[in-house]
């Protein structure tokens, strides 16, 4: 069977996302949507065939990308060489769809940021067939006798209402900036405890906002894409500065934390990400860092400071050990400048005068936050605990700000 995609649909039934978008670096216009969302019934039949092939995701990923390599042979490039730790990835996100069709102005803003983010890959229209008509022969392979025709035509539906949107957005998007931006690397500090501050000049303007994230491609790993926060709020001569750490048998970590040179030129997708400062309210901000997780609150720290606004911030920085408090000698200088900031460590595993605890149990102990707006970064434990520990105190999830944990573009909150 041939895949097609209706590129030439032009109802408009989905609204656009503009009123709950946050604030973005760069003005990306959202595409229009174009295709009736899926009926219930419809969502049903693709929820209960992924309930069937589930069991056999791990095979089916092997399958998918096996059918996809022999029949277009032309797309192989587009994924890195070795696929072993990212094989999942594109496949999980397929197997989700429901949750990309099923609510519009996900659809729309979701979908959007997907398909711009695509243009780092090399992804062109003309593949969307090719990755349908092989989702759907694999989906019919491991769905077995259980595959029916309306099921075909659901996946049909929704497949083509997704990529319908990260289309539109891509061909918007071509239009205004590059796919990638070559950066060299201009200066690199170790920190001790596996951890780089790597600061890179883009070798063309790059735009972004405080607090979002930027994927990284090194020479070292090609097609390995990996998310790094920016530390520092836009800087006049344009350069970043990212805090890295080796993770364990990390790819991308370890070539930037013991490879990365002055001179060498990585690559930067484009900022993603909205756990930006609100244009609009000025509430005090409680910020909640763990580890590397610093490198945002720090970048958003420097954006209050920046503009000038009357925000109190108080900073609560984690780590299990004092040694591993890392970033704190940075912040408390900061903290020197700027009487509104407070920063106050949280030490879980050893005795530290001071404050001593996780760092939820921390928060818990000072506040009250319900009148803040609050971002954490860190862990996911810590990030999750957080959330719990201030919600239970009367926070409302939506003034709670942190960046997805895994594939960013697939998280809704
Ligand atoms: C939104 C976002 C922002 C991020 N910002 C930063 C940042 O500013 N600085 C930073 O250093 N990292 C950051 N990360 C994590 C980063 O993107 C990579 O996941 C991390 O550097 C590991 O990549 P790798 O290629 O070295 O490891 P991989 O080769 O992908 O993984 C190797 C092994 O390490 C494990 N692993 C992967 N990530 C972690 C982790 N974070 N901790 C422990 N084990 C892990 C994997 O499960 C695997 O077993 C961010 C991630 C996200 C989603
Ligand atoms: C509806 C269509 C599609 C959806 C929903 C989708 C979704 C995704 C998602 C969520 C990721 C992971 C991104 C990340 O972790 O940063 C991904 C990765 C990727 N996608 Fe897509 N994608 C689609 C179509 C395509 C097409 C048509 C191509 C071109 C062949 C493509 C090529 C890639 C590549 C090369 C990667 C990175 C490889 C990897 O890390 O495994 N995708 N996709």
């Amino acid at each position: 069977m041939r895949f097609r995609i209706n590129r030439s649909r032009s109802a408009t039934a989905y609204p656009s996302p503009e009123r709950s978008a946050p604030t973005p670096a760069v003005h990306v216009v959202e595409p229009e949507v174009v295709e009736a969302p899926l009926s219930a019934h419809e969502q049903d039949l693709i929820r209960a065939s992924v309930s069937v092939v589930e069991p056999f995701a791990a095979d089916m990923t092997v399958y998918f990308y096996a059918v996809l390599f022999a029949r277009y042979p032309e797309v192989r490039s587009l994924f890195p060489p070795g696929m072993d730790t990212q094989r999942g990835r594109l496949l999980r996100a397929l197997l989700r769809i429901v949750e990309l069709v099923d609510d519009p102005e996900s659809l729309v803003r979701f979908c959007g940021h997907l398909g711009r983010d695509h243009r780092k890959f090399g992804t062109l229209s003309a593949h969307f067939p090719a990755v349908g008509e092989c989702l759907l022969a694999s989906l019919a392979r491991y769905a077995g006798p259980a595959w029916t025709a309306d099921i075909a035509a659901a996946w049909t539906k929704a497949y083509g209402a997704v990529a319908d949107v990260m289309i539109s957005a891509a061909e918007q998007d071509e239009a205004i900036r590059p796919a990638v931006w070559p950066a060299t690397v201009v200066h690199r500090v170790s920190r001790g405890h596996n951890i780089v501050e790597i600061t890179v000049r883009p070798h063309m303007p790059y735009e972004y906002a405080a607090g979002q994230y930027v994927s990284v491609e090194t020479p070292w790993w090609p097609k390995l894409w990996r998310y790094y926060s920016p530390a520092n709020a836009p800087r006049e001569d344009g350069t970043l500065t990212f805090h890295v750490r080796a993770v364990a048998g990390g790819c991308v970590s370890s070539a930037l934390v013991h490879q990365a040179a002055v001179g060498d030129v990585i690559q930067l997708g484009p900022p993603l990400g909205d756990m930006v400062l609100d244009a609009a309210t000025y509430s005090d901000l409680l910020c909640v860092a763990g580890g590397t997780g610093l490198a945002p609150i720090r970048a958003l720290v420097e954006e209050v400071a920046r503009r000038g606004e009357r925000h109190r911030v108080d900073l609560f920085l984690g780590a299990r050990t004092g040694a591993e408090l890392y970033g704190v000698d940075d912040m408390l200088r900061m903290a020197q400048r700027h009487h509104w900031l407070t920063i106050r460590g949280a030490v879980s595993q050893e005795y530290v005068p001071g404050i001593r605890g996780s760092l939820p149990e921390v928060l818990a102990e000072y506040g009250p936050w319900y009148q803040h707006d609050v971002y954490l970064s860190g862990p996911a434990p810590m990030v999750v605990a957080a959330t719990e520990t201030l919600t239970l105190r009367g926070t409302p999830p939506d003034r709670i700000h942190h960046d997805p944990f895994e594939t960013p573009v697939l998280s809704f909150r």
